[in-house]
C-alpha cells in the first residue's frame, strides 16, 4: 500500500496531514480523543470511512464517556463517524474494536473495488470527484478503489478539482500519480463540456451518507455531475461501504449538511481574491436524488436503480 492516511501505534494515532498534500508529507500525532476530534474538524483526516476509523481510534485512546460527545461534534455529515462511535460504544475491548473497524474497512474497500470493476468497460474514461481513495479510507478507497481494481482494463481518470477544498486537485491527482494511474485534472466547470464532446464514459463518486431511499449526500458539486451525466446518457455510480448507509433517514432532505468557513470560498491558504466582507455560502455537501443514480456499489452487491425496496435487505443486515 503506498498511501497511509492513518497509522495506529497502540498509544497514539498518526494522521497524514491532508491539508498539506501534495507538497508535504507530515504526520500529526494524536494521543487523546480531543486531539482526534480536532484533527477531524480541521480536515487533517477527511473522507467518510477514514473519519470513522479515526473516531474509533479516538475512543481507543481515551475510552471514557466524554470522548463520544467530543468526537460526535467534530463533523456532522458523514454517517460513518456515528456508525463507528456506536460500534465502539457496544464493544468491550475498545482497542481490538478500533483495529477491527480499520481492518474491515480495508477489506470492504477491496470488495467494493471488485464489485465495481465489473461495471467498468475496457479503456473507460472515468470522471470522478473529490477524493475517495486510500487517503479517504483505511486503504484502497471506494470510488477510486473501483478505479484501482479496474486499472488493468486500461482505464483513465478525469479528476475534477473539487472547489473549494480541492480534494480532487490536491489528493486524487496525487494518489493517481503515485500509482501511475493515468489522470487528467480539470476544473469542476469543465465536466459538462467534456461530456458533450464524448470524452467521458462514466462518472463514479463516493458518499458521506446514503438515505434509506438511496438519496446520496456527497461532496458539494456531486449533484451537478449527476444531472450532467443524466443529460448526456452516462452511467452515474456511487461507491460506498454499508457503514455509509443511514437507515434512520428516510430521504436525502434529512441529511445534516455541514456549512464550512467563508474563507474557503473567498480564497485559499491565506490568499484572498473575493472582496472583503462579501456574503458567502459554503455548504460542504449536496444530495443527489436516487433517481439520478445508475447503481450503488457496496461490498455486498451492486444495487441498480436504487430504491427503498432494493436497499432494505442490505441495510437491515448491516448494523
Ligand atoms: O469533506 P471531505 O473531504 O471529508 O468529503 C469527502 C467526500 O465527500 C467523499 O466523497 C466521501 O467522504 C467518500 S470518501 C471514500
Amino acid at each position: 500500500m503506498t498511501v497511509e492516511a492513518l497509522r495506529w501505534k497502540g498509544d497514539a494515532l498518526e494522521l497524514l496531514d491532508q491539508r498539506l498534500l501534495p507538497d508535504r508529507i507530515v504526520y500529526v500525532t494524536c494521543r487523546t480523543a480531543a486531539e482526534v476530534a480536532t484533527a477531524i474538524h480541521d480536515m487533517v483526516v477527511r473522507g467518510a470511512p477514514a473519519i470513522g476509523c479515526a473516531a474509533a481510534f479516538g475512543i481507543a485512546l481515551e475510552p471514557k464517556e466524554a470522548s463520544y460527545a467530543v468526537l460526535a461534534q467534530s463533523r456532522p455529515t458523514a454517517v460513518n463517524l456515528f456508525w463507528a462511535l456506536e460500534r465502539m460504544r457496544r464493544a468491550r475491548d475498545k482497542r481490538a474494536e478500533a483495529e477491527a473497524i480499520f481492518t474491515e474497512d480495508l477489506a470492504v474497500c477491496r470488495a467494493i473495488g471488485a464489485n465495481g470493476a465489473q461495471l467498468i468497460p475496457q479503456g473507460a474514461r472515468i470522471l470522478t470527484y473529490c477524493n475517495t481513495g486510500a487517503l479517504a479510507t483505511a486503504g484502497h478507497g471506494t470510488a477510486l478503489g473501483v478505479v484501482r481494481s479496474a486499472r488493468d482494463k486500461g482505464i483513465s481518470v478525469i479528476a475534477c478539482e473539487t472547489r473549494p477544498f480541492l480534494q480532487g486537485a490536491r489528493l486524487t491527482a496525487w494518489e493517481c500519480m503515485q500509482e501511475g494511474i493515468p489522470c487528467t485534472l480539470v476544473t469542476d466547470n469543465m465536466a459538462g463540456h467534456l461530456m458533450s464532446r464524448k470524452e467521458v464514459d462514466l462518472v463514479i463518486v463516493g458518499a458521506d451518507r446514503i438515505a434509506a431511499n438511496g438519496d446520496t449526500a456527497n461532496k458539494i458539486g456531486t449533484y451537478t455531475l449527476a444531472v450532467l451525466a443524466r443529460r448526456h446518457g452516462l452511467p452515474f455510480y456511487v461507491a460506498a461501504p454499508l457503514s455509509t448507509f443511514d437507515a434512520k433517514i428516510a430521504d436525502g432532505s434529512r441529511v445534516p449538511i455541514e456549512e464550512r468557513p467563508a474563507d474557503e470560498v473567498t480564497g485559499y491558504r491565506g490568499a484572498r481574491w473575493a472582496p472583503q466582507g462579501v456574503a458567502v455560502r459554503n455548504p460542504a455537501f449536496d444530495v443527489t436524488p436516487a433517481e439520478l443514480i445508475t447503481a450503488i456499489i457496496c461490498e455486498k452487491a451492486v444495487i441498480e436503480a436504487p430504491t427503498r425496496e432494493r436497499l432494505q435487505p442490505l441495510i437491515s443486515t448491516s448494523a
